[in-house]
């Protein structure tokens, strides 16, 4: 199943029909090809996967 979702990401405004089992780490790094977020133990206890959000 997928869900189609928008956002501003960096100032570009961004469509995507994700599939709903997709992480948001999947999105930026498979999808979007934006590497600078990495996964790191994979568990919430490193902080490499940080992503900082604005409303
Ligand atoms: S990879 Fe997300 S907290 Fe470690």
């Amino acid at each position: 199943m997928t869900t189609k979702i928008s956002f501003l990401l960096n100032n570009n405004n961004i469509s995507y029909e994700v599939q709903d089992h997709w992480t948001l780490l999947y999105l930026l790094r498979e999808e979007l090809n934006l590497i600078g977020t990495k996964e790191g133990c994979g568990n919430g206890e490193c902080g490499a996967c940080t992503v900082i959000v604005d409303k």
